[in-house]
């Protein structure tokens, strides 16, 4: 599948309203299928994919689903344009961040299919990402995924702005890492900031952390685009 068009495109004279939500299970496919194709070209899907967009889009797609999404105790939103499902946040209440044993126990078979070999260079950046998780009571973003042509129309910054505004009102830090320079000045402008970095795989990887503030966001659940 040629990864660069555009399974959504948008006429010119198209401006449907963004709408956010919690996300519902008969979102689960479209919602995974976003988040594939947002991470296609991550510099870590990337690496951990040996370069391959294609398969890097695959993995995510099915890795998502497994250890993020379907668990019982995550916060999925779901930005929508009409009909068709454009962007997706996902978080975790600590202590929650990363997956229990049993649900590693239950996910390892898909996870085993859909990495193959590439899971030895993933299981490094989850372990090291697993490290630096704050052993403090916080959420934990991630991913956060805008569909390719969608990208850059301000559904990311509804997104997050959706989910600071719940993240406040329980008067909690939150936190999260990424891979890409671009998102770093996303995230500060939404009043995170980097607590470490480290390489992974060639990657520089930041974490960041956003103490629980009483200042006002980006509130945005509604917008026009
Ligand atoms: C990062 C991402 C969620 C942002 O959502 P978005 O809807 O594209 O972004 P918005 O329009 O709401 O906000 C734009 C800001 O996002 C940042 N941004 C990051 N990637 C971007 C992209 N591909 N296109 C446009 N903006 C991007 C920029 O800082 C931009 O700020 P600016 O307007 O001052 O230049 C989205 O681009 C995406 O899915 N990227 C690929 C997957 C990814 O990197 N996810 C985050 C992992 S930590």
């Amino acid at each position: 599948m040629d990864l660069s068009t555009p399974q959504h495109p948008r006429s010119d004279s198209q401006s449907d309203t963004i709408t956010v939500r919690r996300m519902s299970a008969s979102d689960m496919d479209a919602a995974c299928q976003v988040i594939g194709l947002a991470f296609a070209d991550n510099p870590n899907s990337l690496v951990v994919a040996a370069g391959d967009r294609v398969k890097a889009r695959r993995m995510t797609q099915t890795a998502v689903r497994a250890a993020k999404l379907g668990r019982s105790c995550s916060h999925v939103l779901v930005a929508e344009e009409g009909a068709r499902l454009v962007g997706v946040l996902n978080a975790a209440e600590w202590p929650h961040c990363q997956l229990r044993p049993g649900e590693v126990f239950k996910t390892a078979p898909v996870i085993l299919r859909a990495l193959g070999w590439a899971l030895t260079r993933q299981w490094k950046i989850t372990r090291a990402w697993a490290k630096h998780d704050p052993r403090a009571p916080h959420w934990h973003l991630g991913p956060l995924g805008v569909h390719p042509a969608c990208q850059g129309r301000g559904i990311g910054k509804a997104l997050l702005g959706a989910f600071l505004t719940m993240v406040d009102d329980q008067g909690l830090p939150a936190y999260l890492e990424t891979d890409v320079d671009r998102n770093v000045a996303l995230y500060e402008k939404f009043g995170f900031r980097v607590i470490a970095q480290e390489n992974l795989l060639g990657i520089n990887n930041r974490f960041m952390w956003r103490a629980a503030a009483k200042w006002s966001t980006p509130t945005m659940t509604t917008l026009r685009c």
